[in-house]
């Protein structure tokens, strides 16, 4: 497809993510004393967390009772800030179903709350990688993936995603994917990023969360080196001709890209 054509799934992705850009000003990520997974430095990064912010959450999340019931669960573990934004979950489960997605990666689990959000929205014939090297945490969610009826399409893999990511291409899996979610150890992002590309179809789209890493991206500290990854992968993929692209101020920071 050449550079700026666009196809109409895509023309209706970008609206939609308009109001997602006009409403992520506004909404966060790990925000714990609201209880939607927002941190503290984002507010004062985005200026979130105020009324106006809480009216959107109000008036726009609708969330599977199991899904809330697991947010609720992870807020409440030491790490419970590492669990992706409810309104940028919201946002990918809807992307996901605009494009008819049937398979998707997450790359990093944690409790899995976007895990059980992606298989939630999947077909019953669809299927979530979901890599994660600490099975820990999986556990606290996975009797809820269960719960929600849809533990059949979680194919949990507890190793090194590079190493799953790499198992599946030696499947020969490249280009039937729909949707990825990168959101783990930050300095190895450029690698997932590369090795999504070649797992994800035309039209799949990749979401790579903590692109502006609370700020420190504007000034990366040379010896930072998960800053110094991140503000790379940024300036990378804004000259990738190989993908459309959107940074969105929501949670984070997110930058979705839509494979061309
Ligand atoms: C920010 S959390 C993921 C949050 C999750 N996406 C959610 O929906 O809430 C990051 C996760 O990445 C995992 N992780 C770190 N390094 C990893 C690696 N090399 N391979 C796979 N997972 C890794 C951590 O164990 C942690 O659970």
């Amino acid at each position: 497809m050449p550079f700026f054509s666009v196809t109409k799934e895509m023309a209706i992705g970008t609206a939609v993510l308009g109001v997602a850009f006009a409403t992520g000003v506004l909404a966060g990520k790990k925000y714990p004393f609201l209880a939607f997974g927002i941190p503290r430095s984002s507010k004062t990064l985005l200026g979130k967390g105020g009324p106006l912010w809480q009216y959107i959450l109000d008036h726009s999340l609708r969330e599977h009772p199991v899904l809330k019931k697991l947010r609720l669960l992870t807020l409440d573990h030491p790490w419970g800030r590492m669990m992706v934004s409810c309104d940028q979950a919201q946002l990918m489960a809807n992307l996901a179903k605009l494009i008819k997605a049937k398979k998707a990666i997450e790359i990093g689990v944690f409790t899995g709350y976007n895990t059980l959000n992606m298989a939630l929205v999947l077909p019953d014939d669809g299927k979530v990688v979901a890599c994660d090297i600490n099975e820990d945490y999986v556990s606290i969610g996975k009797p809820l993936w269960k719960e929600a009826g849809v533990e059949h399409k979680i194919d949990l893999r507890i190793k090194p995603a590079i190493q799953t990511l790499d198992e599946l291409l030696a499947d020969g899996e490249a280009g039937t994917y729909d949707f990825a979610f990168i959101d783990a150890d930050k300095q190895s992002y450029n690698e997932y990023y590369e090795k999504c590309l070649r797992l994800i179809r035309k039209g799949g789209i990749i979401a790579i969360d903590n692109v502006l890493w609370h700020g420190k991206v504007l000034k990366p500290s040379k010896n930072d080196m998960e800053t110094q990854s991140l503000h790379h992968l940024n300036e990378k993929i804004f000259r990738d001709v190989r993908v459309n692209i959107s940074m969105l101020p929501m949670g984070d920071g997110v930058t979705l890209a839509f494979k061309l």
